[in-house]
């Protein structure tokens, strides 16, 4: 026999499995501040840099005597004034920005920067997407050297995901200099 008051729970679990699938919402992953619903903050690899500085580093941080960033975009444009960037050398081998999810879809957005080649600053960009384990994507920018930085930069999207948790790694290897800053991804 069903008491009321368990009947009434029952309820009131399949309203909210009903109105979870009758609503698809956009979720937030900022490179500073992490997901805005669960908390859970972007991890980057490696940590600290051979002067036991941060490896990665924020927009605040780029101001600070502990980290000293030659391409500092406006954060004026940027998804909650925040962005975190690095510069990959090949002698650095593997360096990657991590973040998990639960859902179907996964945008990702960075920021490119343009600087002239000649100023011999690295700004072209050169990213894989390592999706559960797997290489699922590739993204690349070359300098058009105006300086000009691009803001909401779409460098990678995949939908059709299979419901559940998923780990996602923007990965930088390989024996090009690569510079990457990230801004922030959205899932649903
Ligand atoms: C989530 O954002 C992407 C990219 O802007 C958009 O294409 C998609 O329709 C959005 N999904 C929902 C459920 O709002
Ligand atoms: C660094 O600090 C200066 C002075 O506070 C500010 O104008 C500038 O926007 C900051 N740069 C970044 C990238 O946050
Ligand atoms: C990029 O998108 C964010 C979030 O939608 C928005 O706040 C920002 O103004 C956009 N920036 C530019 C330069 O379009
Ligand atoms: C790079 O490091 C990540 C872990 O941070 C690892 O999952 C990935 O397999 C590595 N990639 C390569 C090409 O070794
Ligand atoms: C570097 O390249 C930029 C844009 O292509 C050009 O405007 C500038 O004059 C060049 N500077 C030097 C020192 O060659
Ligand atoms: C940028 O400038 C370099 C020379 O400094 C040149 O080789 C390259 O083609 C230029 N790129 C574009 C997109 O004009």
């Amino acid at each position: 026999m069903i008491r009321p008051h368990n009947f009434l729970l029952f309820i009131a679990c399949v309203g909210d499995q009903l109105s979870l699938a009758s609503q698809l919402v956009n979720r937030t992953i900022d490179d500073t501040y992490g997901d805005s619903s669960t908390g859970l903050m972007v991890q980057y690899t490696p940590s600290s840099n051979s002067l036991g500085g941060p490896y990665w580093v924020n927009n605040e941080q780029c101001n600070t005597t502990a980290g000293s960033c030659a391409i500092t975009p406006s954060t004026n444009f940027a998804f909650d004034h925040t962005w975190t960037q690095t510069t990959y050398f090949p002698n650095v081998h593997n360096i990657s920005v991590g973040f998990s999810f639960s859902g179907i879809a996964i945008y990702v957005y960075l920021i490119v920067t343009n600087a002239p080649l000649n100023s011999s600053l690295v700004s072209n960009v050169f990213c894989d997407f390592r999706l559960d384990g797997e290489i699922v994507g590739h993204f690349s920018h070359l300098t058009d050297n105006s300086s000009n930085p691009q803001f909401n930069v779409s460098a990678f999207n995949k939908i059709d995901l299979n419901p559940g948790n998923h780990e996602m790694l923007i990965e930088t290897t390989g024996d090009q200099n690569s510079f990457i800053i990230f801004d922030y991804a959205l899932y649903t």
